[in-house]
């Protein structure tokens, strides 16, 4: 029986990590560390929450004392690390919180590990989940791959960058066995509604205004969650310690094209006529230091691993907007309270 440790796991990627690994790995114990921020919701994770390999426990990954105790108490043998301050324009308005939480929080669970392993490396892992935006933006041409030099430009991906620095300097100075993956955008099931997609799936289905940001050129390259989920599985078991693997979609939409195939598909499913939600498209001032496009060169994983992804984005897309049309006590439930503070302060006074 091996105890893994996923930080993160009630947010939007990491419920999905530990749904796959709670169903997939009887022989585990999962334990989901989570503070349960804005972002974090238990609700995500109702279908396994009964699960005997599954336990939940509410942390600070920044309060070192607590996560030292933890690991004394779990001995973990592997740690899924995906607990971040995940969105852009919160960076931009509170760098401070990105800079606890992202960096200092990795820093105290590698603490963690390094002083429970004593050492004794063999068989443990510690895998940090990270993002193509550390290597910054690129132009019309070429994709980033594993050996891209990292040119973070947002608060977000600074700090990003700065814990994937401290996660290969303790495997370089203190031998702790770590992994990282770098992934684009995900979109799927359970995603917090500030990101775009269900952002926007939100408002077409309320009729109103979809803020898109400058001219609405910029790209990213978009990744089914599960697919995501499905390759931390590979890269966790399989990924060989000190590499990097860069995780994507080759699926490059710009944003303007993307919402545009939203709006007609949610006219036909809400019965409108066709052209009637892109009416909705509203150009609203950009995003300071906005990235003009992000690309992955996801052949390391396929040609090492044999990962890559099992679904089509027209497909993806469809079951993305029917599980929000879906489960709308979801949706009423995460953008209630706080949620209407943050949409005032983000969009209506832009
Ligand atoms: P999310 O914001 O949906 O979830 C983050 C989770 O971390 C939440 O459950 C939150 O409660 C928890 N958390 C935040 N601060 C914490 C703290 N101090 N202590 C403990 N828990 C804390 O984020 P996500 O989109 O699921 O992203 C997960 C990870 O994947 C992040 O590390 C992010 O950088 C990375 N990533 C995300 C994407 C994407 O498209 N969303 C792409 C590539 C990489
Ligand atoms: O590339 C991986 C990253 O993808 C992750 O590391 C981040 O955690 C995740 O949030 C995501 O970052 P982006 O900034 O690319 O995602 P977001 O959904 O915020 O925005 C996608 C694009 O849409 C981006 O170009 C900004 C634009 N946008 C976004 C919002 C929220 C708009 O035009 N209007 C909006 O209201």
């Amino acid at each position: 029986m091996k105890t893994i440790l996923i930080t993160g796991g009630a947010g939007f990627i990491g419920s999905h990590v530990v749904r796959l690994f709670v169903n997939k790995y009887p022989d585990y114990q999962i334990v989901n560390l989570d503070k349960l921020t804005y972002a974090g919701n238990l609700n995500n994770l109702i279908d396994v929450e009964n699960k005997p390999n599954y336990e939940f426990v509410k942390g600070d990954i920044v309060d070192g004392e607590f996560i030292q105790k933890l690991f004394t108490e779990k001995k973990f043998d592997g740690v899924i690390h995906l607990a971040a301050e995940s969105h852009v324009d919160r960076s931009i308005s509170n760098p401070t919180e990105f800079v606890f939480t992202n960096v200092i929080g990795t820093v105290n669970l590698l603490n963690a590990a390094k002083t429970i392993w004593k050492d004794n490396f063999e068989g443990k892992k510690f895998y940090h989940i990270s993002t193509d935006e550390v290597y910054g933006s690129l132009g019309d041409e070429g994709m980033f791959t594993e050996e891209t030099k990292y040119d973070p430009h947002s608060p977000y991906s600074a700090s990003k960058a700065s814990s994937d620095h401290f996660v290969r300097a303790y495997l370089d100075t203190f031998g702790v066995p770590t992994v990282i993956s770098n992934c684009s955008n995900n979109y799927g099931s359970f995603q917090f509604p500030e990101k775009l997609i269900p952002l926007f799936i939100h408002n077409i289905k309320n009729n109103k205004p979809l803020p898109v940001y400058g001219k609405g050129e910029n790209v990213r390259d978009w990744l089914w969650v599960v697919d995501h989920a499905r390759a931390i599985d590979v890269i966790f078991h399989q990924g060989k310690v000190g590499e990097t693997y860069n995780i994507g979609g080759f699926n490059e939409w710009t944003n303007i094209a993307l919402i545009k195939l939203m709006c007609r598909k949610m006219d036909e499913k809400l019965g409108r006529q066709t052209g009637e939600s892109e009416k909705l498209i509203s150009y609203v001032k950009d995003r300071a230091g906005h990235d003009l496009r992000y690309a992955i060169d996801a052949t390391k994983i396929k040609r090492e691993l044999g990962w890559e992804p099992s679904l089509q984005f027209e497909e993806g897309i469809e079951k993305t907007i029917d599980w929000y049309l879906e489960n709308t006590d979801w949706l009423e439930n995460v953008t209630s309270g706080d949620y209407q503070k943050y949409y005032e302060q983000q969009y209506v006074k832009r």
